[in-house]
């Protein structure tokens, strides 16, 4: 056994004699090849759990929340909403806002939580519902990561439970030998689960929920046994509103959630403070510099993506097609973050158009044909005639 582990350890040297693995101090002194690069020890995971980035601001909530709490929660329903929105505690600590928008949804949303039913946040693609998701899950019980992914391929297991086959076969069936879902986990923990993009699972899939959610039990037959949630278990799904009809959801599944709508920004002010806040904050997890000087652009890209999305020109006169692209806010942020990085490796540290350019048009046209027609005639009737916007019109022209 020994022997065959060590065969095929890669940190094994080819005269290694057989026996013992070598002491851990000299596996330190020599990095396998493909195990650690140097370059990258001490390096930062790339994108930190919500409760690992800001434990710091949950903390401090938590010592400053004197409302009650429901079973299991980490923070008042109240904390939990000022988590998401933002805000001042009484000792100083700035709650960065995660969630830019109504205030009612999100107390909604949480105040679903401490009840018996489930929350689905819908939305078009883009809106922030997975955004909302982990940081809620990460609020209420502490961890964002009880998630299942959902697909046309999700299995019933990824939902129930799986089995560990060797353990199975070698020990009959048994707890030991149960692989529990996330969403038996959340359960037995009385945690939030999150299952993502819900209405492309399989419908029979999707069913395997109805029980959970309403007899709050999850039935293990093969044990005669099952697992009952404790309390502050409960579920949050989200699913784009697009979707919609793909899988759609059982009556049956719909009466166990609340459904939360979120909505795009209302105004291009509000888009524009979202994807600035958000490109300042993946900008900095990214090394690219603070002080990058973005605005002026970030408008820009907003009024775009705004226009093109509503058909119209922001001053009402000209009507406009419409591309196949979803445009979201989500988009935009990415646009300009890698504009961003165009600008801080190629550029002079401000944002200009030639660097937000390619990202916008890759935006824009999803369908070569369909939409390279709406984006070439957005830009002759619109872009071109803009006051102050002819240098994005060559930067877009240029690509062409
Ligand atoms: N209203 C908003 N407030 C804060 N961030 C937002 C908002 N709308 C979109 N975003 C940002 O958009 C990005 C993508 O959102 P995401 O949750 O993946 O969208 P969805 O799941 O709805 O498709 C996130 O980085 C989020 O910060
Ligand atoms: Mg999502």
């Amino acid at each position: 056994m020994t022997k065959a582990t060590h065969a095929t350890d890669p940190s094994a040297t080819t005269d290694a004699t057989p026996g013992p693995p070598e002491p851990s101090a000299d596996a330190a002194a020599i990095p396998a090849r493909g195990t650690v690069d140097p370059f990258a020890a001490g390096a930062e995971v790339m994108r930190a759990h919500a409760e690992a980035q800001y434990a710091g601001e949950l903390a401090a909530l938590a010592a400053a929340d004197d409302r009650p709490r429901p079973p299991s929660w980490r923070l008042s329903p109240w904390a939990v909403a000022t988590y998401l929105l933002g805000g001042r505690l009484p000792d100083g600590t700035e709650i960065t806002p995660k969630y830019i928008g109504q205030r009612r949804l999100v107390e909604v949303a949480v105040a679903t939580l401490a009840t018996d039913r489930a929350l689905l946040l819908l939305g078009v693609p883009g809106t922030a519902k997975t955004w909302v998701s982990e940081h809620l899950a990460a609020a209420v019980s502490g961890d964002s990561t009880l998630l299942v992914q959902g697909t046309s391929g999700t299995p019933e297991e990824a939902i129930r439970y799986g089995w560990n086959y060797a353990r199975l076969l070698a020990e009959g069936p048994s707890r030991a030998a149960v692989v529990p879902s996330p969403v038996m986990r959340a359960m037995e923990r009385g945690a939030v689960a999150r299952i993502e993009e819900l209405t492309r699972i399989p419908s029979d899939v999707q069913d395997a929920l109805i029980t959970i959610l309403s007899e709050k039990t999850l039935p293990i037959p093969e044990l005669d046994d099952e697992v009952q949630a404790r309390q502050g278990f409960n579920v949050i799904a989200t699913a784009n509103d697009r979707d919609r009809g793909v899988n759609e959801l059982s009556s049956a599944l719909k009466r166990r959630f609340n459904m939360v709508v979120l909505p795009l920004p209302a105004d291009p002010e509000e888009e524009v403070g979202i994807v600035s806040r958000r490109v300042a904050e993946l900008g900095a997890a990214l090394g690219l510099p603070l002080e990058l000087d973005a605005l002026a652009e970030i408008r820009r890209v907003v009024t775009v993506f705004r226009e093109l999305r509503s058909g119209v020109t922001a001053d009402g006169r000209t009507k406009l097609k419409s591309p196949t692209s979803t445009l979201s806010t989500a988009e935009a942020i990415s646009v300009v973050t890698s504009g961003a990085a165009l600008a801080t490796h190629f550029g002079d540290g401000v944002l200009r158009a030639a660097d937000v350019a390619a990202g916008l048009s890759g935006a824009v046209v999803k369908d070569p044909v369909q939409d390279g027609l709406v984006w070439a005639e957005y830009l002759e009737t619109v872009v071109k005639e803009r006051p102050g916007w002819d240098d994005l019109y060559r930067s877009c022209r240029d690509l062409a």
